[in-house]
């Protein structure tokens, strides 16, 4: 998407070998513009996949699902994340360790939200190591529900999330995949294939 691209070049800061900060437009300060953009996109990519639900996890999945959710007319659910959390009979929950910040979240959703007749898109804002979304594609499980596919705002194809739902069969749509960062630079996967 080269709105999404255009913007990370205008605004993305490389941090070390392997962080992009985006807080400009996507999870600190939000361009809702941008944001609309992305969920027509995901709707475009999945319109005929009978999706009625769209789940993410807090928090920075929730600008781009909400954009989502609304090009669907569809509810957005989004996991909720606790440290540490008294498993409740009411909660679905799954624990996603963060490669990025080593730390480990249980994340939950109620039960109540999801049934074994949802038809769910995951959205998230990075694919990196594939922890939360494959934390949710769990819960989805847990629920006798249908991962349809994941719609992704930014992948690093270099990280081993997208290998993971390949693997699975899980369709992953991403928006924008890096393939590098170079001297503090945004190498792009489509323009390494070109
Ligand atoms: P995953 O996102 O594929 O699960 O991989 P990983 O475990 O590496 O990522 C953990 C957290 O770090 C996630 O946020 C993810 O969105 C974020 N993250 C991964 N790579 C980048 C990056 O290059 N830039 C930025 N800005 N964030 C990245 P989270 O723990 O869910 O936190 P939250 O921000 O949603 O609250």
């Amino acid at each position: 998407m080269k709105l999404l691209e255009d913007r990370i070049r205008k605004d993305g800061v490389v941090l070390g070998a392997d962080v992009l900060k985006v807080d400009n437009f996507l999870n600190h300060q939000v361009d809702p513009d941008l944001m609309l953009a992305v969920g027509k996109e995901f709707y475009n990519q999945f319109k005929d996949s009978k999706i009625t639900k769209i789940l993410t996890v807090e928090s920075s999945g929730i600008a781009p699902a909400l954009a989502t959710a609304m090009s669907f007319h569809v509810p957005l659910v989004f996991a909720r994340k606790h440290k540490s959390l008294t498993l409740k009979d009411d909660m679905f929950t799954a624990t996603v360790y963060s490669f990025t910040k080593q730390t480990s979240n249980t994340i939950a959703i109620a039960k109540k939200f999801l049934s074994a007749d949802d038809k769910v898109l995951i959205i998230d804002d990075f694919l990196a190591n594939g922890q939360a979304v494959q934390g949710l594609t769990d819960i989805i499980k847990q629920a006798g529900a249908e991962t349809v596919g994941a719609g992704i705002v930014i992948e690093k194809t270099f990280q081993k999330g997208r290998k993971m739902f390949d693997d699975q069969g899980v369709r992953v749509v991403s928006l924008a995949r890096i393939a590098a960062f170079e001297d503090g630079q945004v190498v792009f996967a489509d323009e390494q294939d070109a």
